[in-house]
């Protein structure tokens, strides 16, 4: 068993670069599939969740090769199979990705039932009832989710909730059907524009991605002979502002899109942070204790759920007492009981925390709950006094790449060890 050692307290202070964002990265690569021909990914974060889905493309007939650890040529010419591998598909969420762009390729897809982060009921409903919309039949059984349709067609599709992976899945299954899908109720995050840029790259004809109604013209192929390249993680790079301010640091994170970053922005401003924007790259510092301040996450661009545990550790040592409401995902407080163990005084409430600010965290053993759980834990680790101890990085790695060297090249005393 691995784990991160970390004796604290630091100020990280130095320039931390930025990697390919993952839930861009986890939905372009099974775009792949709708591509009959090669294309070249660079700026792909190296990630597990990067990794898997490799596996999963190669078990399906594509041939991937690395060009280093961020790039990879990947040939879809030869689709072999309509079956995904069960155990693979079932161990992370982005491979409901494959049913959107399987429909589209071969009008046919098995896979197993998404797995990912447990942050409370994650229903794909949404994602289903736009496959049916096209004219696809939806069957889910034994864990396992049966897509299958003659001729997809073009339709209007408004979606109940606003939901990245329906959105960029309809988008998926639409490029290559007959006519126009509209998809109204659209999720707006950097990563669905990111995934209709590749389409676009690759021939697709996609107007609107970042906007709430996004249009879908469908074309009788795509080309594939491109590289494209991965944005910059948004969420990679909000994680080192809030490390910067919990730490009473001074960051320089480069390779980021700082229009993306807006809400975390004001929010650091709000509690007595500093920010200079430069564009793509964006300079974070804080040499005092933060302030108090309510947030409440919200679909881009909104407070994004996937920063409120790094967040919640610069409220739990906030002057004053600050409310969290999460309005996404209905367990994402698990962190809430690692930070009380170091000291913080957090109680959480359903969709609600309270964080009364304390002036220290104390170095402790903690376990990760999920991915931005980790992350959160280790920027603890980071300001903590002594030594604390990060057990299950399974969640991390699944999403940040080398945590362990970033924090370290900013200052931090931090090793991974096995037991
Ligand atoms: C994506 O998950 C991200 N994952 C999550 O990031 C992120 O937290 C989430 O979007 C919100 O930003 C990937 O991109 C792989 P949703 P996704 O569909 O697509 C409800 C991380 O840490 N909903 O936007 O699964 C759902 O229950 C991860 O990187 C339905 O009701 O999220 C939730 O309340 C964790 N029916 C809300 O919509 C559906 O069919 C938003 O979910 C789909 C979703």
């Amino acid at each position: 068993m691995e784990k991160l050692v970390i004796k604290g307290p630091t100020s990280l202070k130095g320039e931390v670069t930025i990697s390919g964002a993952k839930n861009a990265a986890v939905a372009i690569l099974p775009a792949t599939l709708l591509i009959d021909g090669i294309c070249t990914i660079e700026n792909l974060p190296n990630i597990s969740d990067i990794k898997i889905s490799c596996e999963i493309l190669e078990k399906l007939g594509a041939k991937i090769t690395w060009n280093d650890k961020n790039s990879i040529t990947i040939d879809t010419t030869n689709i072999t199979t309509t079956q995904a591998p069960l155990d693979l598909t079932s161990k992370f969420r982005a491979s409901y990705y494959i049913i959107g762009s399987m429909l589209g390729r071969k009008g046919e897809i098995e896979v197993g039932m998404p797995g990912g982060c447990k942050l409370g009921a994650r229903p794909i409903d949404q994602h289903i009832k736009g496959f049916e919309s096209l004219g696809a039949e939806v069957t889910v059984e034994k864990g396992t989710i049966h897509a299958k349709a003659k001729k997809l067609k073009g339709t209007s599709i408004y979606m109940d909730v606003v939901s990245v992976g329906a959105t960029i899945n309809v988008m998926l299954a639409s490029v290559l059907a007959k006519g126009t899908t509209t998809i109204d109720n659209a999720a707006k995050e950097p990563h669905i524009v990111d995934v209709a840029n590749f389409l676009n790259t690759m021939g697709a004809d996609i107007r609107g991605a970042g906007t709430d109604v996004i249009k879908i013209n469908g074309v009788e192929k795509l080309h594939g002979n491109a590289t494209y390249s991965v944005v910059p993680d948004q969420i990679e790079a909000g994680t080192f502002m809030l490390a910067a301010v919990a730490t009473k640091g001074d960051i320089l994170i480069k390779n980021c899109i700082t229009k993306h970053l807006e809400s975390v922005t004001a929010k650091i401003l709000e509690i007595g942070g500093n920010v200079e924007d430069n564009g793509d790259s964006i300079r974070v510092w804080c040499n005092k204790r933060p302030g108090k301040a309510n947030i409440k996450t919200l679909p881009y661009p909104g407070f994004p759920t996937d920063l409120q545990p790094q967040m919640g550790v610069v409220l739990s040592i906030a002057n004053g007492t600050s409310i969290i409401n999460e309005s996404i995902w209905e367990s994402r407080f698990q962190y809430t009981d690692e930070l009380n163990k170091m000291g913080a005084k957090i109680t959480a409430q359903g969709k609600t925390a309270f964080f009364e600010g304390v002036k220290k965290l104390y170095g402790a053993p903690v376990y990760s709950t999920d991915l931005r759980a980790g992350a959160a834990l280790v920027i603890a680790g980071t300001l903590a006094e002594g030594t604390t101890e990060v057990y299950n990085l399974e969640h991390i790695d699944r999403g940040y790449e080398n945590i362990e060297g970033k924090f370290r090249a900013l200052g931090a005393k931090i090793e991974r060890v096995t037991e």
